[in-house]
């Protein structure tokens, strides 16, 4: 992404945003309709938020699809979930790459099967080039995942002697986390309606605003993502700061 953001910290649009994608099953019990038919119809509200990001100038989207958690859900779940994963790569691909987007993988990629990796690394390929939106897409997910890959990777470099343990700070992990090029998340957005991260990204969450709508995941609309850009617009982001030092920086720090 450009260095100089046009979105951002104070211009009320936020670059990158976060989203835990929840309440399929429970909009399919609702009706009466098997959990499956929940994710389908959550496929389509997937492309709702795209549209919007690339709309409103978000840089950045990480969607949570699938946690690490969810590998304990009933065979027959996580069997028609990997189906509907592998029809939206061969659906989906081309028409995100033609809108720019860049899509990308996050999330222990091991586990999936060899035709689903197989489709992940050519998304990721196709759409290198693309600038426009940055879309991760989390699967097989788990922010303490992360932050162990992350110690791992530092764990390596320290014994192959390509770093120093003194050289181990916040900024070098930070490098090793997934999203590292990216800014963090500035807004997270949860539907379904329950108040909690859920092993989502736990590093990469550290400041942003998180932002909780009842609203099923198959409903989401163009009107609820404008409701939590409004609401973030409104916030004062501190950083643990005072409201007065970020409200007139310059004076507050060179006094
Ligand atoms: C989110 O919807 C999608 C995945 C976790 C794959 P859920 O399937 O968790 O829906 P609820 O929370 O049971 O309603
Ligand atoms: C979080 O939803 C994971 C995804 C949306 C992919 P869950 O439905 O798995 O979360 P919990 O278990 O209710 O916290
Ligand atoms: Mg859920």
């Amino acid at each position: 992404m450009s260095p100089e953001p046009a979105n951002g910290p104070g211009t009320g649009i936020p670059r990158h945003l976060a989203v835990i994608m929840d309440g399929n099953g429970r909009w399919a019990e609702r009706r009466r309709r098997p959990r499956m038919i929940g994710h389908r119809a959550g496929a389509r509200a997937v492309n709702v938020c795209i549209d919007f990001c690339l709309e409103r100038g978000i840089q950045a989207l990480t969607l949570f699809a699938f946690s690490s958690e969810n590998w304990g859900r009933p065979e027959d779940e996580v069997g028609a979930l990997m189906k509907l994963f592998m029809n939206a790569l061969e659906r989906e691909v081309e028409e995100l790459d033609r809108r720019g987007v860049r899509v990308r993988f996050i999330g222990e990629r091991t586990r999936f099967s060899e035709a689903i990796r197989q489709r992940m690394d050519e998304a990721e390929a196709v759409t290198a080039g693309n600038d426009r939106l940055h879309l991760s897409i989390a699967a097989s997910y788990g922010g303490r995942w992360d932050i162990a890959q992350a110690a791992r990777a530092l764990a390596e470099d320290v014994a192959a002697g390509r770093l120093s343990p003194d050289a181990i700070d916040e900024h070098a992990l930070h490098a090793r986390t997934c999203l590292a090029e990216l800014p963090p998340p500035d807004l997270f957005i949860r539907t379904g309606g329950d108040l909690r991260i859920s092993n989502f990204l736990l590093w990469q969450l550290a400041y942003t605003e998180l932002w909780f709508t009842e609203a099923l995941w198959p409903e989401l609309d163009t009107a609820t993502l404008q409701s939590a850009l409004d609401d973030y617009a409104r916030r004062q982001r501190r950083f643990g700061l005072t409201g007065a030092q970020v409200a007139a920086p310059r004076t507050e720090t060179s006094a």
